[in-house]
């Protein structure tokens, strides 16, 4: 094994635009050891996903990591998809060749459980998508929060409007009560091992601008320069001479212009995944703030909404550190910095 990996991780992600860009993090980062990744349906579905992930993976000469599936549903609700933000495959206007590998045969709760168990304590456990398989892993194996090292989960949102329903986010609204019965096996924790939940009131701020996609072009070398703009035809397509870098641009453009349709910030990216994924890897770009958090069930128009009770009125102990502050321009530095070394490198 390559001494560098330091960091192993379990990644479950629902590829997405900025699934992707977690997962080019990931692979540009010489301290992670990426031991499998599992797919959720979440922005698309789940067998998208994984072919979405294998494609990624095979660009980036990266492709001895297993890509398992999981459940295709949410535990309780049925399933709801979002190809209007993520594109019809989930990865915007890009187009990536596809992939020669197959998915595992291996279910995801079974990639979780094995490697967990093996490596108690080890293991830093990411998830960007809604917690099915999370929650289903945990059902059969009770103890996987004592055995992960740490989780840092993308999902739910604070003191901030919701993305999906007035105070609901994404990734939680695709399966709450997954969420629940994450957040709930995750009390057991002593302080050190809380998991980290990167939620929209943070995530919202980490905006990827047209000149960050020119600057990670820039430092992948490739040709021309990436120049998206808000006067160019929806669609128009990168020329980049690298290939990373092209279908990086190709799907970032699409996230932009749905930031920008759908009133959320402009002509912008908000980058949710790949901000957790620089969290799970160095902890100390987020400030963080204890909270005991719970997930609405019941409510009519707030099922799926995450409570922070902040203040201990609940008299439960704190079973999750909320990312509260970050320096955005910091992660985009080391994104443009890691990911454009990783496209020059692999052309
Ligand atoms: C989350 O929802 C998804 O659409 C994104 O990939 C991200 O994980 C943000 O709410
Ligand atoms: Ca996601």
């Amino acid at each position: 094994m390559d001494n560098h990996r330091t960091i192993p991780l379990l990644v479950d992600v629902d590829t997405g635009i900025d699934d992707s860009l977690a997962l080019l993090y990931l692979m540009a980062s010489p301290e992670a050891e990426i031991l499998g990744i599992t797919c959720t349906a979440g922005n698309v579905n789940a067998r998208q996903v994984a072919t979405n992930n294998l494609a990624w993976l095979e660009l980036c000469d990266y492709a001895d990591v297993e890509v398992a599936l999981g459940a295709e549903v949410p535990v309780l609700q049925p399933l709801v998809t979002t190809e209007e933000t993520h594109g019809p495959q989930g990865i915007g206007y890009a187009e990536l060749p596809a992939p020669t590998r197959r998915i595992s045969d291996r279910h995801a709760t079974q990639v979780w459980i094995e490697a967990a168990r093996s490596r108690p304590g080890e293991i830093t456990g990411l998830v960007t998508g809604p917690l099915t398989n999370l929650a289903l892993a945990i059902k059969l194996e009770p103890e996987l929060p004592l055995l992960l090292n740490r989780l840092v989960v993308m999902g739910g949102v604070f003191n901030h409007a919701g993305n999906t329903r007035p105070t609901t986010e994404w990734n939680i609204s695709v399966d709450p009560d997954a969420a629940k019965i994450v957040f709930d096996a995750f009390s057991v924790l002593p302080p050190e091992r809380r998991p980290v939940i990167c939620a929209l009131d943070v995530t919202e701020r980490i905006a990827m601008t047209p000149a960050h996609v020119a600057a990670l072009g820039r430092a992948a070398g490739s040709t021309p320069e990436e120049s998206l703009s808000l006067d160019d035809p929806p669609g128009t397509r990168s020329r980049g001479s690298n290939a990373v870098v092209r279908h990086l641009s190709d799907a970032v453009r699409f996230y932009m212009e749905f930031h920008r349709a759908y009133d959320q910030g402009g002509y912008v990216a908000h980058m949710h995944d790949p901000f957790a994924a620089a969290v799970a890897l160095d902890p100390s770009l987020a400030t963080t703030r204890p909270a005991t958090v719970d997930v609405e069930l019941a409510g009519t128009i707030t099922r799926g909404q995450t409570v922070a009770d902040w203040l201990g009125m609940w008299g439960r102990p704190a079973n999750a550190d909320i990312v509260v502050d970050t320096d955005p321009e910091e992660f985009f530095r080391r994104t443009i910095e890691r990911v454009g070394a990783l496209a020059r490198r692999v052309g």
